[in-house]
């Protein structure tokens, strides 16, 4: 640990590695509208804009902490240290400013990239890690709480340094380049990666139309990322947020969860551990059946709506829970959100219902109705899992970042290659899927049985029978 922070500190005198390639783009910084929020900041212009840089000690520790539980990161890190693949990269990244991000960041930065990050969520950032990375010389915009000007704002900082990648959580960074910077694509931007489902609908939406301008890896739907993370860390997670933002007890209650998909079938088994009656309100015929058929009730978000105790979102989809809803639940409800974005709860139509609305405790708003009963709303609506917890745990996003790391290396192997990859969402091979779970297996000191040739060859003849 004390190593670690001593090799961190020397990172932080040598700012003028990340600060070099911004000091060119700082004047472009110029015309650019200022951070609209006031109060105290750190700040260095040009180079990061965080919280409170005192807090970065308790940052680093944070990092030590997820570093020492990420063993398929740490030990391509540690290869490429050697190699560096990515010397003269310069990554822009907008995705969730947690512990494990940083290992990810650093990951990027020991194999030679220089690196500019801004959080994907006004509620994700952790402030001490920000920090943390501020002082390390990370050109990092990111604060908890932030302004929705102040998170494009944040996000168009990270441009300034002219990036040759971009790795997004969501689609607000790849949107930005698209919307407003589009000259940086070609003569920079060669290629980017994106984290999140939601982020890959978007995106595929995008490249339907014939309006995706570079290639992009949908780090999201790779087995070790998809079926992982999303199911046992959101899982987790999302009950995590939950239970500090309110302290009740899941056993006996019932669980409505909307969309039975990764997500969703991840938090549906986690609430179901702890007692809870699980309901699943779903569009897809075989994500019901698969529903009832791991034990759960299945209906219709009206018909849920008066039965529920908790209701979490997780499908990506706007409006799942509005104004009926409202007026159909139980006194005392509690709904929140687990997708990526705020659209999931109809937050505008709760509060035209309510005839007051106070903060309880951190992360937990109470709307009391005109007739006086009361709804809990978790963490605005944004995903409770980043805004009242940590997020996934370090374990699980091992894989993902795993997964985001090979992703850039495989982009710029492309490049030097000479090897023009199509402005398409492309997939990553099977064969990553099968390394990363590899590695993670070893660290875990678990062994995998092998094909024998006898067998290899017994499956591949069609001759066989009965
Ligand atoms: N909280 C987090 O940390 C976290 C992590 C990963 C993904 N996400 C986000 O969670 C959301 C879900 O991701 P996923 O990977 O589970 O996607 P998924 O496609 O696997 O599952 C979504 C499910 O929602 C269902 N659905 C769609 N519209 C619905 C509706 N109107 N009513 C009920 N069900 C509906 C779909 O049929 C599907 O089964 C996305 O926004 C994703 O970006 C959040």
């Amino acid at each position: 640990m004390k190593e670690t922070q001593k090799k961190r500190g020397k990172a932080k005198k040598s700012t003028a590695v990340v600060a070099s390639p911004n000091n060119a783009i700082v004047k472009r910084s110029a015309s650019i509208p200022a951070r609209q929020e006031k109060g105290k900041f750190s700040e260095e212009k040009g180079v990061y804009c965080v919280r409170n840089i005192a807090l970065a000690e308790s940052g680093r520790e944070l990092i030590a902490w997820a570093e020492s539980r990420m063993p398929v990161l740490m030990s391509l890190r540690k290869e490429m240290r050697k190699t560096k693949p990515l010397k003269g990269i310069r990554i822009a990244g907008c995705l969730h400013v947690t512990k494990e991000t940083a290992v990810l960041i650093r990951a990027f930065q020991d194999a030679g990239a220089i690196v500019s990050w801004s959080g994907c969520n006004p509620l994700s950032t952790n402030d001490a890690v920000s920090a943390a990375l501020a002082e390390d010389g990370i050109s990092i915009y990111a604060w908890y709480g932030c302004s929705v000007p102040d998170f494009y704002w944040s996000i168009e900082r990270t441009l300034d340094m002219k990036p040759h990648l971009t790795l997004d959580d969501g689609c607000d960074l790849i949107n930005t380049v698209h919307e407003k910077y589009a000259d940086l694509v070609g003569e920079y931007i060669f290629g980017g990666t994106e984290e999140t489902t939601t982020g890959v609908h978007r995106l595929r939406s995008r490249a339907a139309q014939g309006k995706l301008l570079y290639p992009v890896y949908a780090v999201n739907d790779a087995e070790t990322k998809w079926d992982f993370d999303n199911v046992y860390g959101t899982g987790q997670s999302t009950l995590d947020g939950i239970i500090r933002a309110t302290s009740v007890m899941l056993a006996g209650k019932n669980f409505v969860v909307a969309g039975y998909g990764h997500c969703g079938s991840g938090v549906a088994k986690r609430a179901a551990g702890m007692g809870a009656s699980v309901i699943a309100t779903e569009i897809k015929p075989t994500a019901a059946l698969k529903a009832t058929l791991e034990g759960h009730r299945v209906m219709t978000m009206d018909e849920a709506a008066s039965v529920g105790d908790i209701f979490c979102t997780a499908t990506g989809v706007k409006d799942i829970i509005r104004k009926r809803h409202f007026e159909a639940m139980k006194d005392g409800a509690i709904v929140c959100n687990t997708g990526h974005y705020d659209a999931e709860i109809n937050i505008n139509e709760l509060a035209a219902l309510a005839k007051s609305r106070r903060t309880i405790r951190p992360n937990c708003e109470e709307f009391v109705l005109k007739g006086g009963k009361r709804i809990y709303l978790l963490a605005e609506g944004r995903l409770v899992n980043l805004a009242a917890a940590e997020g996934h745990p370090s374990e699980v996003m091992d894989m993902s970042f795993a997964n985001q790391f090979m992703a850039h290396l495989r982009l710029v192997q492309a490049k030097k290659q000479g090897i023009t990859l199509p402005n398409e969402v492309l997939d990553l091979p099977v064969e990553q899927d099968q390394f990363i779970a590899t590695v993670k297996l070893k660290s875990m000191g678990l062994n995998l049985d092998e094909l024998t040739p006898d067998q290899l060859a017994y499956i591949n003849d069609y001759s066989h029978g009965t």
